[in-house]
């Protein structure tokens, strides 16, 4: 069944080669889902050969996990091995048929990255922004073909989750959100046609409790409850971890357009937060394997 809002399948173009712009984690965690579902060459690029190195062996190491668990033959392993490649020049992107930045959670940024896309992407090419919560309205809106973008936004892990919220820009057209849809359903997601609205709908929605949680462990209640407040809902992972998989920075840049949207009641920005990203921490919580959640005391110095 074609998705709500959806237009016709029969509208898809085909997408043939991807570009994944961005070597990070989340990038890279896209290129092997494109590579793995879609069967076709994935190319990374970043802004020096060291970072698309990086993000290319990392892509590489996810597949040798799969194929040592048995997930994927040896085979199957090598060959969407050989489907993943980087590069530090975005020519590459010439034959792309589709091409998704997943580059860092701001708006200068993102228009930077789009606008040289623009200059070297084919006609047909689409734009996909996997942006968390900067509206795709504002980054069309220098675009000299802003019929050709559209939001394309995963959840972590992404190999996982099965939701991907699809935005429609204010000229993207059937074609494109056709394909987009179809790029979904090929990559075995479940996809929604959401607004263009501050974070979409899922990360609203998160952002507010693991924002409440936060709030209630800045006004004094010690982590041990407040992250372990909502176990009885059976949640698969508790806010603090699943903060902590997400990234801190990347949850403050959410909360951030969020509070720009809707003030500082809804959605307040925590400075200890903000203390924990100025001091490099990626997590409240202590990895350590015992099962016993700690805060360690270097944390707790900068809070
Ligand atoms: N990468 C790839 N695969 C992973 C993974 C990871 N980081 N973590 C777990 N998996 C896979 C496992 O390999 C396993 O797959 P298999 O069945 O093929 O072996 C499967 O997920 C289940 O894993 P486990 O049994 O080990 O673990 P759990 O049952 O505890 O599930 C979880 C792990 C799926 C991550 C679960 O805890 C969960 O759903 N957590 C909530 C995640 C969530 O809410 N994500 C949304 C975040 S918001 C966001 O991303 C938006 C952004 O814009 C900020």
């Amino acid at each position: 069944k074609n998705p709500a809002g959806a237009p016709s399948t029969e509208l898809a173009r085909p997408v043939r080669k991807v570009g994944v712009v961005g070597a990070g984690l989340m990038a890279g965690q896209l290129a092997l889902v494109f590579a793995r579902k879609l069967r076709v060459p994935v190319v990374m690029t970043d802004i020096d050969q060291e970072r698309v190195d990086r993000g290319v062996g990392h892509v590489h190491a996810q597949v040798e996990k799969l194929a040592a668990r048995g997930t994927l033959s040896a085979e199957a392993g090598e060959q969407l091995k050989s489907l993943v490649t980087g590069s530090v020049s975005k020519d590459v992107y010439a034959d792309a048929d589709f091409v998704i930045e997943a580059v860092f959670e701001e708006m200068g940024v993102k228009k930077t990255v789009l606008a040289e896309l623009e200059e070297i992407v084919s006609p047909e090419c689409i734009l996909a922004t996997n942006t968390s919560s900067l509206s795709v309205t504002e980054m069309a809106s220098d675009l000299r073909h802003p019929e050709r973008l559209v939001g394309f936004h995963f959840f972590n892990p992404v190999a996982v989750m099965p939701l991907v919220e699809i935005v429609r820009g204010p000229q993207t057209t059937d074609e494109v959100l056709a394909t987009a849809f179809a790029t979904a359903r090929g990559l075995g997601k479940t996809a929604v046609l959401v607004q263009d609205a501050a974070a979409f709908v899922v990360n609203r929605i998160l952002l507010r409790m693991m924002g409440e949680v936060q709030h209630s462990f800045d006004s004094g209640t010690p982590a041990e409850v407040a992250d372990h407040a909502l176990d009885p809902m059976a949640l698969p992972m508790t806010p603090f971890t699943l903060l902590a998989m997400v990234g801190i920075p990347v949850a403050q840049h959410v909360t951030e357009s969020l509070n720009t949207a809707f003030g500082d009641e809804r959605f307040p920005v925590s400075e200890n937060l903000q203390h924990l990203i100025d001091a490099g921490i990626t997590s409240l919580w202590s990895p350590g394997g015992d099962g016993q959640q700690s805060i360690p005391a270097e944390t707790l110095e900068v809070l």
